[in-house]
């Protein structure tokens, strides 16, 4: 198979915060640098995004053009311990370079997600930490925040219904499908971003898709705060969309 995850390059470094490897993009990058990963190298060229995010994402301009960088971070009861370093079990499961390589796939199979542009992580003996960059998507809001507004739009719902029925057939299961991870721009059109964790199932592997659509149910729920008719409609909406597609 040509491209995917075989399109990127990789370059070994070590700095002061340890030794690691950097995988880029090389048809946006020509010099990678650690540097770029650090909020602190970019001055007043970065700036945090407004929304949604756990307060580890920034918007930066560099020599790749327009792009968001976000650090890992960890969630949960594990969060007390450490915030952002991961136990290290082998290069193949480090986080940021496996979305960076899932990105790559995604966007040779032409669905709506941002451009990789590169990953990096640092390792320290038993841990490791990750950050990634990836290509801005212009002129967005989340889907999340049009619901907040109580904004009625059943063809944007039909369509977000559609945009998640197309990454089922080409077997991505999104780990983290929320209204938050949404991004709807000015034609209202859906993106999808945040691919943590995230995979491509194995052929002929249905289960996982009812749950995953559920979860997305789940989310619109929470986002309509209380305003019940407004999340049945999109709920509606979306899952009609969906199953039409599916078939
Ligand atoms: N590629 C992108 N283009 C435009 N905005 C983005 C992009 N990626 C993230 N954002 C903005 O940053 C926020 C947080 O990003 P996300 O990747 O979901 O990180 P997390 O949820 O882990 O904080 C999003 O809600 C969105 O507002
Ligand atoms: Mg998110």
């Amino acid at each position: 198979m040509k491209g995917g995850a075989q399109s990127m390059q990789s370059m070994d470094f070590a700095d002061a915060r340890g030794a690691g490897q950097l995988v880029f993009n090389p048809s946006l990058v020509e010099h990678p640098k650690p540097e770029w990963f650090d909020p602190a190298s970019w001055g007043e060229a970065i700036k945090p995004v407004a929304n949604g995010g756990r307060g580890a994402a920034w918007f930066v301009n560099g020599p790749f053009g327009s792009a968001v960088l976000r650090h890992y971070l960890r969630g949960g009861q594990m969060a007390r311990f450490s915030r952002d370093a991961f136990v290290w079990s082998g290069r193949q499961n480090v986080r940021s370079h496996n979305e960076l390589e899932l990105l790559a796939l995604m966007r040779e199979l032409k669905l709506p997600v941002p451009e990789p542009i590169a990953s990096i992580h640092w390792r320290t003996g038993l841990r490791y930490r990750a950050a990634i960059l990836v290509g801005t998507i212009p002129n967005t809001r989340t889907f999340a925040s049009m619901l907040e507004d109580s904004m009625h739009d059943e063809r944007l719902w039909r369509r977000i219904g559609i945009m998640i029925a197309r990454f089922h057939q080409a077997r991505i299961l999104h780990a983290d499908l929320n209204a938050h991870n949404v991004l709807v721009d000015t034609q209202g059109f859906g993106h999808l971003i945040d691919f943590d964790k995230s995979e491509r199932r194995l052929k002929g592997d249905h289960d996982w898709q009812q749950d995953n659509l559920a979860r997305f149910e789940r989310s619109v729920h929470k986002v309509c705060n209380g305003n019940a008719a407004l999340a049945s409609a999109v709920i509606m909406a979306v899952t009609s969309a969906y199953r039409e597609s599916m078939r």
